[in-house]
């Protein structure tokens, strides 16, 4: 590896590292669990996702095939977090050809996701033609939860 590949290297291993550190001191006795849930569309030329949650709202997210977007957040043991997520299959001419929306995250998909206490807990969706796919930890093996009507 040369020189300057190396550094580009850790140049981006430092912005991701810098992207995720946020909410690195969380106790030992985990009075938190951090979550980091991913929504990936496999297929769709035009998708556009809406996560809100009681507190947030991440906005309109233009999805294409092979995107992804993610966030993380931290949540007190106990608490019941809720994420919606709107998810509109967009025509070519943006008029809305399907629509769905279900928790992305709440409870029970939480009961779903990775169960690492040291780093955060993941959650993946995948989108497809088809529908909405679940998988803890990686993205594999993915579970179909719901079918676009
Ligand atoms: C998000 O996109 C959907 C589908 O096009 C639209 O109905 C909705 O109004 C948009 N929301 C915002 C806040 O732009």
């Amino acid at each position: 590896m040369s020189r300057t590949s190396h550094y580009m290297f850790l140049l981006v291993l430092t912005l991701y590292h810098g992207y995720s550190v946020t909410s690195s001191n969380v106790p030992v006795v985990n009075a938190f669990e951090r979550f980091d849930v991913t929504i990936m569309d496999a297929e769709i030329e035009n998708l556009v996702v809406h996560v809100s949650s009681k507190d947030s709202d991440l906005g309109n997210k233009t999805m294409n095939v092979k995107t992804k977007f993610d966030w993380k957040f931290r949540m007190a043991i106990g608490d019941s977090t809720v994420f919606r997520g709107q998810f509109f299959w967009m025509n070519p001419d943006n008029s809305v050809a399907n629509q769905l929306q279900f928790n992305v995250f709440d409870k029970n998909v939480a009961a779903q996701c990775g169960q690492n206490i040291i780093i955060e807990r993941k959650c993946f969706w995948l989108v497809n033609k088809i529908g909405f796919y679940f998988a803890r930890d990686e993205p594999k093996n993915m579970k179909l939860m719901y079918r676009w009507s």
